[in-house]
């Protein structure tokens, strides 16, 4: 590609992370308010044939090589076979991977895997069906399990798992998590809390961060930092080792830290979203959507459409500007819309 997507800080998207659906089976508190949101109406969702036509333009025209499909909850979505089988079908070496919360994952992760999905990653917060409910106000604690093994039978593989940690809510969990995943064979991610909520209910004091997971896990497991270039990854990985320093052959396996907000990934971000009613969303916490669907339905050429989709991308902010200041600073304003609609 001639341009690609790139901004006006010198970078350049390479990472396509486009929401299939803004609904969710479950109402997390750190995203989704108890009620639920309006949805969208069917209508303006994009189609399977919109969705494969999208992602041809991000890969043929803007130098997209990786697709991730989001939510609001993907599996909601009963066609998901289907825009996986269309992209994979016009695509057969893009990798496309899926971020869901587990939900109905034991039924479809074959079929998903026969549609041409290349990985799967997985919330979960808790091992804990009382903590679960509490966290996802819904008792499906079992059903992400269920969903987890599933998609490793399958081979949809790497199996990551992301949890979110709450002060006095799950984070006493995170050793357990992390035996949990070593023993089956997931890799886990730690994700600091963002200020993503419907609820605005975020404070940085009940934030846990990175550090202070660190210092968490260093009750039960040796961190050593994994050797190997981060490459724009929001993940630092460390590797994990048993306490006492025993046996110094191989690691147990590894563990992720996404410290969006104490430790900023902005400058390095490769990231292009489209959002579930079709638009493009530069960054997580822009202010601003360029629609691309409607152009498409009114008869737009691919060209049209990477125009358009290149000039939303010029405009990416430089950063999230939480990191250094308060949520009161004039830094940084929460976008209006929770993490469920734009699409994790
Ligand atoms: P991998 O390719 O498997 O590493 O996927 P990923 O980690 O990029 O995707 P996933 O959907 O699993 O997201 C994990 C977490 O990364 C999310 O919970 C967010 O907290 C964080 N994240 C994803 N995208 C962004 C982003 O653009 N900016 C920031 N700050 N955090 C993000
Ligand atoms: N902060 C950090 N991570 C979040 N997620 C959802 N809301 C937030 C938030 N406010 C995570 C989910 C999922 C991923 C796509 O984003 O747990 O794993
Ligand atoms: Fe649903 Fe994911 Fe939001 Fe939880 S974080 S409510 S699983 S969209």
């Amino acid at each position: 590609p001639r341009a690609g997507l790139v901004d006006r800080h010198g970078r350049r998207a390479t990472d396509l992370r486009l929401s299939v659906i803004d609904k969710c089976n479950l109402r997390c508190t750190y995203c989704m308010p108890a009620d639920g949101l309006p949805w969208l109406p069917a209508a303006q969702l994009m189609t399977p044939g919109e969705i494969t036509r999208i992602v041809g333009v991000g890969v043929r025209q803007l130098g997209v090589t990786e697709l991730r499909l989001t939510g609001g909850e993907p599996l909601v979505r009963r066609d998901l076979e289907d825009v996986v089988a269309g992209v994979r079908a016009a695509h057969r070496d893009l990798p496309i991977s899926l971020t869901t919360n587990g939900i109905g994952l034991a039924a479809r992760a074959p079929a998903l895997a026969r549609a041409g999905l290349t990985r799967i990653n997985i919330s979960l917060d808790s091992l804990d069906a009382e903590t679960f409910r509490r966290l996802a106000r819904r008792d499906r604690l079992a059903d992400v399990l269920a969903g987890a093994e599933a998609a490793a039978a399958a081979g949809l593989t790497p199996v990551k798992i992301n949890a979110v940690l709450m002060r006095g809510i799950n984070d006493h969990e995170a050793p357990d998590l992390l035996a949990w995943a070593l023993e089956h064979g997931f890799a886990l991610r730690f994700i600091e809390q963002m200020p993503l909520d419907a609820d605005h209910g975020w404070t940085r004091a009940d934030m846990v961060t990175a550090a202070q997971i660190r210092d968490r896990l260093a009750t039960r497991f040796r961190l050593v930092p994994h050797p190997g270039a981060r490459d724009g990854a929001p993940a630092e990985l460390w590797d994990v080792r048993s306490v006492p320093a025993e046996d110094e052959s191989e690691p147990l396996g590894t563990v992720g830290i996404i410290a969006s907000v104490t430790e900023p990934f902005c400058a390095d971000c490769t990231r292009t979203r489209i959002t579930a009613e079709g638009r493009v969303r530069s960054c997580l916490f822009s202010h601003e959507e360029v629609d691309l669907l409607d152009m498409l339905r009114a008869g737009a050429t691919d060209a049209q459409l990477a125009h358009r989709w290149r000039a939303a991308m010029w405009a990416k902010p430089a950063a999230h500007g939480m990191e250094h200041t308060g949520l009161d600073s004039p830094d940084y304003v929460q976008p209006e819309r929770s993490m469920s609609a734009i699409g994790g």
